[in-house]
């Protein structure tokens, strides 16, 4: 493969990818599975982790034919989160379209759900012999994490004090486990050793907290058209997200109680979201908010200088940079 730049090698990567999740495509019958199936394959999605899975094994000089598998089964084990957790957290649209549990229904979801996520695992098969057997194990702890996260932040929308330490372990699980597996997975492809793939979890897990403190924060401010789901979702369901926990604490210290009243109603209105939005901004919380990302996106990008040389290295730091300043 010809590759000169890191914009080039992300879009050969995307292509690759592309490609691999048309060939998921070819099972039609019964309609009642492969349809919803197909239209969530169809959707369009940023392929990060994917990106992340190729970078990695690039850097370690994995094969890449086999990184593009185990990548793709990246994305889709991820699209098998995103139909569950749409159903869990009731969301109507994703990715510009309409929610699978809302076009047919909960079941046909929980199933499309299932489906995907034994496909990832069928996937992995294309790993060696001599890493399947971690590839695997990695693979069903990051199922385990993933539930474990996904309760967790469940268990927040009903309790009235959440910690800003029990929010970040909840994200370290729902979102930092799967691009941390994303990275090493790819590293496996190679020939990472234990130090490496250490190394791989510790960018990962920068990576990670950047990633969802940001989609707190882009859940709203984000355009609207890139969104791909309703703006302010998170404040109008009352979940203790990063902008409200940080609302909450800044109350603390200055005995308002607008987001504590939020908190306790579960929720608040449409109509008041941008006002909720010019006090967020006022209480410095969306600056806040935004330096932490910039933390962790940060040591995130000291942890990847220290890859080896490659375009896999200065591809994994391109998209910890955009990352930082996405807008969807
Ligand atoms: C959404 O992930 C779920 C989170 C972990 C925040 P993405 O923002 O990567 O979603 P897509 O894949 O681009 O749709
Ligand atoms: C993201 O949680 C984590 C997973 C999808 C596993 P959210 O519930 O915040 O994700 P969005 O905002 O719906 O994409
Ligand atoms: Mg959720
Ligand atoms: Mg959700
Ligand atoms: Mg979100």
């Amino acid at each position: 493969m010809e590759k000169t730049t890191v914009l080039e090698f992300l879009q050969q990567n995307l292509q690759s990818v592309e490609q691999v999740l048309t060939q998921l495509k070819v099972l039609s019958e019964p309609k009642g599975l492969y349809e919803p199936v197909s239209y969530i394959l169809d959707s369009k999605g940023k392929r990060l982790r994917p990106q992340l899975t190729l970078a990695a094994a690039d850097a370690f000089s994995g094969d890449r034919d086999v990184a593009v598998q185990v990548g793709t089964a990246m994305e889709v084990f991820h699209i098998f989160t995103l139909v569950h957790d749409d159903i869990m957290d009731k969301a109507e649209t994703r990715r510009g379209r309409t929610t699978i549990h809302t076009k047919w229904d909960e079941a046909t979801a929980i199933l499309v759900g299932d489906y995907l996520m034994g496909k990832a695992g069928e996937m992995l098969l294309a790993l060696p012999d001599q890493q399947l057997r971690s590839g695997l194990e990695r693979f069903s702890l990051t199922v385990r994490e993933l539930c474990e996260g996904q309760i967790r932040d469940m268990e927040f929308e009903t309790s009235s004090n959440v910690s800003m330490d029990a929010y970040l372990q909840m994200i370290d699980q729902k979102t930092s486990a799967l691009i941390k597996t994303s990275l090493i997975l790819g590293g496996l492809t190679g020939n990472a050793d234990k130090e490496s793939l250490q190394h791989l979890d510790h960018i990962g897990f920068h990576m990670g907290r950047a990633f969802q403190i940001q989609d707190d924060l882009l859940d709203l401010t984000a355009d609207s058209d890139d969104w791909g789901k309703p703006v302010g979702g998170d404040l109008m369901s009352g979940k203790k997200a990063y902008l409200l926990l940080e609302a909450l604490r800044v109350e603390t210290t200055t005995g308002n109680s607008y987001f504590h009243r939020v908190a306790e109603n579960g929720g608040l209105a449409s109509t008041e979201v941008d006002k909720a939005k010019h006090l967020l901004d006022e209480m410095g919380v969306l600056s806040s908010t935004q330096n932490a990302v910039r933390h962790h996106s940060n040591e995130a990008l000291r942890l990847a200088k220290l890859l080896p040389e490659s375009l896999g290295r200065l591809t994994i730091e391109s998209l910890i940079e955009k990352m930082a300043v996405r807008s969807h």
